[in-house]
């Protein structure tokens, strides 16, 4: 087959072919692939498989899915079945979910491979499913339920959202389902083990390709420098520079954005913010904090940016502020009860934790953890850790709320401590390979990686990770180009 022949057949599938290819709406390809197979043109079949994988779109995938099955291009099969379990929060929205086969949406939620926020989207699909056709499909309610893995929802939505489902209540053998999940939360964790459920067993999805960016920080005055680790590549790249140095900021990745708030910029300590755009590779300055904070916790709690504490170049901070992107404004919530500089935040179960730091008027570093519910803007405080931590690295990982050395007076620590907020109990856990203080922490790919920090002298470039399953910390090979203490951490999609 000649270059020119088959140049000719690509050009005309894409302009048939164009805008959004949903299958059913393309006839040409529903002609060309098999007359391509009865023909042998093996070259214009993996033309249009190669076509057809270049359009991948949550629309789509599913019918592409299934053209691929019955053509058997194996290939473009599971590219389509990878990319629907991918985007799956966003192909249940489609038509082509909701016109799926009983046993097509067997096959899907019943993937261990699922790439989901969490259990609520595979139960919502089931009843947008059921709901689309219900007098004949409310029949699957059971065999459907057998798929959806209630137990690891938490225990309000499976109150408040699950039990008063209209499709549940009318189904006994929902029902036990649903008896199943509330017996997993009240039994003690050991034995939570010994249920041999597929339903209790954690999906594992193939992760979209990830990014850490670690902005700024100290090296060992403020830098403006910011840098990429590609987990995949395994090395690492600089990126569009900050505007102006910045360390001790907060920093959170929201809306496909990366947020700098705050922080110190080598005389002041500044309320300003800074937000990259990855895909542009570009900064811009957004609305400024109403408060001066270096040295703050930054976390995203319901859609908002909040700033928690920090020092503000005289005293502590107990006051927080939250940011709405969409009004590009801050307000100021309930402050915490102490006075926080150097505090480490995360979000668990919908709740804002603010973990040790250092007070100020006691001149104590904090063993003390408080925690923030958006609902009643109040703060509590929470089981206190094993020991005192200011500059921790706090980190979020399968509902655990991880403490990573931080430092107690001059005593800079390389243990780590696990919150679990079921039991409200901390627990020692493998100690890193150095001690590390005001290092950044997040969790990628069922694993927490802390980057970078100062052991008392040293400002580090290098990088470890602690797996949970082994209960053991592997320091990275390829270390940052430049050792840095307070930069701003966190973990993005690899942009296209
Ligand atoms: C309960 O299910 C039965 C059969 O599956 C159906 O006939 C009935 O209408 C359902 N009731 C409600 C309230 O959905
Ligand atoms: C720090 O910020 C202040 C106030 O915005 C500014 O006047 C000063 O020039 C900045 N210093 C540096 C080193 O960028
Ligand atoms: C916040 O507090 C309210 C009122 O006590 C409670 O109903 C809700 O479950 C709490 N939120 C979380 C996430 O725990």
């Amino acid at each position: 087959m000649s270059q020119l022949w088959l140049k000719t057949w690509k050009s005309l599938l894409i302009e048939w072919c164009w805008p959004p290819v949903v299958l059913t709406s393309t006839p040409c390809l529903q002609v060309l692939l098999p007359a391509a197979g009865l023909l042998q043109l093996q070259d214009v079949k993996k033309t249009c498989c190669e076509f057809l994988e270049s359009q991948l779109h949550p629309v789509n995938c599913l019918g592409i899915r299934a053209f691929a099955d019955m053509h058997a291009c194996t290939d473009l099969l599971n590219k389509a079945n990878t990319y629907a379990e991918q985007h799956f929060a966003d192909v249940v929205l489609s038509e082509e979910f909701l016109n799926l086969g009983i046993e097509q949406v067997c096959s899907l939620i019943s993937s261990d491979k699922l790439t989901i926020s969490s259990e609520e989207k595979v139960f919502e699909a089931v009843i947008a499913w059921v709901n689309h056709d219900k007098d004949v499909r409310q029949e699957f309610m059971a065999r459907l339920m057998e798929h959806v893995r209630l137990p690891l929802l938490p225990r309000e939505y499976l109150v408040q959202r699950v039990e008063e489902e209209a499709l549940v209540k009318n189904s006994s053998a929902c029902k036990d389902y649903l008896i199943e999940a509330m017996k997993y939360h009240l039994l003690p964790t050991e034995q939570r083990i010994l249920m041999k459920s597929v339903r209790t067993r954690l999906r594992t999805p193939m992760n979209l390709p990830k990014l850490m960016v670690v902005v700024g920080g100290q090296a060992p005055k403020a830098i403006r420098s910011v840098e990429c680790y590609d987990f995949k590549e395994e090395r690492w790249h600089q990126v569009a520079e900050l505007p102006s140095r910045r360390c001790r900021a907060g920093m959170v990745y929201m809306a496909g954005l990366v947020f700098a708030v705050g922080g110190f910029n080598g005389s002041l300590r500044v309320r300003t913010v800074d937000s990259y755009d990855p895909v542009k590779d570009q900064w811009t300055s957004v609305a400024n904090m109403r408060d001066r904070r270096s040295t703050l916790g930054a976390a995203v709690l319901n859609g908002l940016l909040y700033a928690v504490g920090g020092f503000d170049g005289s005293t502590g901070l107990s006051s927080v502020e939250a940011y709405n992107i969409k009004s590009n404004e801050w307000f100021h919530v309930a402050p915490m009860n102490t006075r926080r500089s150097s505090v480490g935040v995360g979000v668990v179960g919908g709740l804002l934790y603010a973990v040790g730091g250092y007070d100020g008027a006691s001149r104590q570093c904090l063993s003390t953890v408080e925690c923030y519910n958006a609902t009643t803007n109040e703060w509590t405080y929470t089981a206190e850790m094993s020991t005192r931590r200011s500059g921790a690295g706090v980190g979020v990982l399968n509902n655990l709320l991880y403490a990573v050395g931080g430092h107690d007076g001059p005593l800079v620590r390389k243990s780590v401590e696990v919150y679990d907020p079921t039991a409200n109990t901390w627990r020692q856990v493998a100690d890193m390979n150095m001690c590390r203080r005001n290092a950044g922490v997040c969790a990628v790919n069922g694993l927490l990686y802390v980057v970078g920090g100062d052991d008392g002298s040293c400002n580090l470039a290098s990088v470890e990770y602690y797996n949970p399953t082994t209960d053991k910390w592997t320091v990275v090979s390829s270390c940052m180009s430049t050792g840095r203490s307070y930069a701003g951490v966190t973990v993005i999609d690899k942009p296209l």
